[in-house]
């Protein structure tokens, strides 16, 4: 396999890449160059071309200009000549978009193969690999890693400049054959600004991380004495935070929080790490500005000897501040109003230091994967005092996020990365086939169903390897259409004919012939058609129902908890308010009031029936309150062994195969009972 980066922007080079040199010599390249590296280890590659832009400038050294290419191993790196010899910072990349696009033309008819795929990055790569498929018919893969649509949400507005970036970026994406988030909130809330991009043609794969350092952290005697000059008593657990004092990071919030809570003070120390400073005055306006406002918090509060913000570390102090805050028992916090995608939460997981975060952006996939945590409204910090304080003053909770999170460590590496990226890559470009004649489905719901036993669902892939072509794979899950395909992906399941997620509220159906996901419109149309978003988000409200994150909202649901609520009470106040919708509870945990005639059981049957198959060719699998509706309507539902909320017991299951297995190994189970019986 032969694959075809594009990154125009900043200084790359294969080696001693000069970061920070400029603003666009940064993260991206770092992200590119590692996974490269990763890439190249596997023997189904063969080439990697990573094609920049050349540039002769004076100051930058002559490293840069289009003659010289570079290469390491299975890996080149070639500069491309778009007759003018000047440096352009990113913003201006565009006027050259013509010419580059020529010289990218020429490369390709010059470098003797075609590469199998390109992968462009950023906006005016995409342009380049547009034009490539234009004119060559070669497919391309694109990632954003940061988006302009975004930055106008956060400024509030966009400049002439900000427009451009948005229009270049929304033309990369039109064409583009997959797109790689890094994080659902990418995939799920930040993308929806796009109009041109399809919700199925996006994947969630998380970046590989290096966590090797944290996971062997240890404190550092140099770390203790920085921390000893600000507090009184240091062997208190301690609110760790390391970010920059910008103000979407949030630090204030923090403070208040911590200050403004008498227990969680008494209980606890506050340390922030926020930068280097020799002088707060010398700090650029936004820094400068953060910085007193914290400082003027701490006097506010009067927080003298509970609160550090030590003036400076070096970057091989910061495990030892993660094994520090481990070590007293304490939480690392991160209150950011937005996070895109958390590497502090992963280096904090990696030390085993449970994490209380933001519940705007990345954080959301994080806590999700690895349970190492809660995620809060960053704009409430009542509610970020009260995850702090419940953590470190139960011990049972600290210790089970604590070794929660050496997940993480395995959950973003690089060599999970490369895997999922080369399935997805030989998923575009392998020869589509065509789409079976289905004559029966078996849909099943993911965590503690198929999901639970990694043995167990091997097995059960073999199964379901040799029956693909006549029996299709649906599957029913409370997850999001993202977080569902993620989690499939990195467990190795194939992609499924059929999605209906967020408890039965969306379909999406895998189109084999354009290899990506395409959603069922009309479902989407009938859920919400009687749905009434502010009324039901109301009466949750009088109820006092706490609201699950953000990216578990939408239209036809909305999801709380369930803290001990009686489910039946709050359907009854539903029904006197005269709000049809349909309540569902799973797992002691969760509520979702869905729109009425979307659960998981009518969407099931709306399956089958745009597949033409009756209710007989139908097996569904289940374990929790969320399936129960699924398992009731279905006359062939099967029940693993390891089933909760009682549904073992219910009378209106009495149709159903109790399996003994658990997980993957029961639906295997329940699934050969039925087609022993002959039934189906
Ligand atoms: C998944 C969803 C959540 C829902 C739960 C139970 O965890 O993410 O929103 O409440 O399933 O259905
Ligand atoms: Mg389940």
């Amino acid at each position: 396999m032969f694959v075809c980066h594009i990154a125009l922007q900043g200084c790359l080079t294969l080696s001693d890449v000069p970061y920070g040199i400029n603003a666009d010599t940064g993260g991206h390249i770092t992200y590119l160059l590692e996974l490269a590296c990763a890439s190249a280890r596997d023997p189904s590659i063969d080439r990697i071309d990573i094609v920049t832009r050349g540039f002769t400038d004076a100051q930058l050294g002559r490293r840069f200009e289009a003659q010289c290419a570079e290469s390491r191993g299975k890996i080149r790196l070639i500069r491309l000549d778009d007759h003018d010899p000047d440096y352009l910072p990113k913003e201006r990349l565009h006027e050259r978009h013509d010419a580059l696009c020529a010289a990218f033309l020429r490369y390709l008819d010059e470098t003797g193969s075609v590469p199998d795929i390109i992968h462009a990055h950023y906006a005016d790569a995409g342009v380049l690999a547009r034009h490539a498929k234009e004119q060559r018919g070669i497919p391309y893969i694109f990632t954003g890693h940061s988006l302009g649509a975004v930055k106008r949400e956060v400024n509030g507005g966009a400049d002439a400049s900000l427009r451009q970036r948005i229009k270049i970026e929304s033309q990369a994406l039109e064409l583009a054959d997959a797109v790689i988030a890094s994080s659902r909130d990418e995939a799920e809330a930040q993308y929806a600004h796009y109009d041109t991009i399809e919700a199925g043609r996006i994947r969630v794969i998380p970046p590989g991380c290096d966590l090797t350092r944290f996971q062997s952290a240890v404190p550092s005697e140099k770390v203790r004495a920085d921390l000893d000059h600000f507090l009184r008593h240091p062997a208190k657990p301690m609110l760790l935070a390391i970010a920059r004092p910008v103000r979407k990071k949030n630090l204030l919030a923090l403070i208040e929080a911590f200050g403004a809570d008498k227990e969680l003070r008494e209980t606890a120390n506050l340390v922030i790490v926020a930068g280097c400073r020799s002088l707060i005055g010398d700090l650029e306006q936004e820094c400068r500005e953060v910085m007193q406002e914290l400082i003027e918090a701490v006097d506010r509060f009067d927080l003298y000897g509970k609160v550090a913000y030590p003036k400076n570390h070096e970057q091989t102090d910061i495990p030892a501040y993660y094994a520090l805050a481990r070590e007293s028992g304490g939480v690392f916090v991160n209150p950011a109003l937005n996070e895109p995608f958390g590497l502090t939460l992963l280096e904090a997981a990696a030390s085993r230091l449970p994490v209380v975060a933001t519940d705007s952006g990345g954080p959301n996939d994080i806590i999700e994967r690895c349970r190492n945590g809660e995620l809060v409204c960053p704009r409430d910090p009542a509610a970020i005092a009260d995850a702090c304080l419940g953590i470190v003053t139960d011990k049972r909770k600290w210790i089970r996020y604590a070794s929660a999170g050496l997940d993480a460590v395995s959950a973003y590496d690089w060599e999970a990365h490369h895997d999922l990226y080369h399935h997805l890559i030989a998923e575009l470009i392998e020869p589509s086939a065509p789409m079976p004649r289905w004559e029966r489905i078996l849909c099943c719901d993911i965590d503690n169903t198929l999901l639970g036993d990694r043995d167990a669902l091997h097995e059960f892939l073999h199964w379901q390897a040799d029956n693909a072509g006549t029996i299709a794979l649906g599957i029913a899950t409370g997850r999001s259409f993202h977080s569902a395909q993620a989690i499939l992906a990195s467990e190795g399941v194939p992609t499924p004919d059929v999605i209906i997620s967020s408890v039965g509220t969306r379909i999406h159906w895998y189109d084999r012939e354009a290899r990506q996901f395409r959603e069922d419109c009309d479902w989407r149309r009938q859920t919400e058609s009687s749905w009434r978003d502010e009324q039901v988000r109301a009466l949750a409200r009088d109820l006092e129902l706490r609201p699950q994150a953000l990216l578990e909202q939408h239209p036809g649901k909305a999801s709380y908890f369930l803290d001990g609520r009686d489910p039946q009470a709050i359907e009854r106040a539903f029904r006197t308010a005269g709000i049809a919708v349909e309540i569902v509870a799973s797992h002691g945990r969760y509520l979702d009031i869905l729109a009425e005639g979307s659960s998981k059981g009518h969407a099931v049957a709306y399956v089958a029936d745009r597949l033409n198959l009756t209710q007989s060719r139908v097996v569904v699998a289940g374990d929790s309150g969320n399936d129960l509706t699924m398992l009731r309507a279905c006359p062939f539902p099967i029940l693993v062994g390891n089933s909760s909320d009682g549904l073992a017991q219910e009378p209106s299951l009495s149709h159903a195969y109790l399996a003994k297995g658990h997980f993957a190994a029961g639906v295997l189970e329940g699934v050969r009972h039925y087609q022993a019986q002959g039934s189906w």
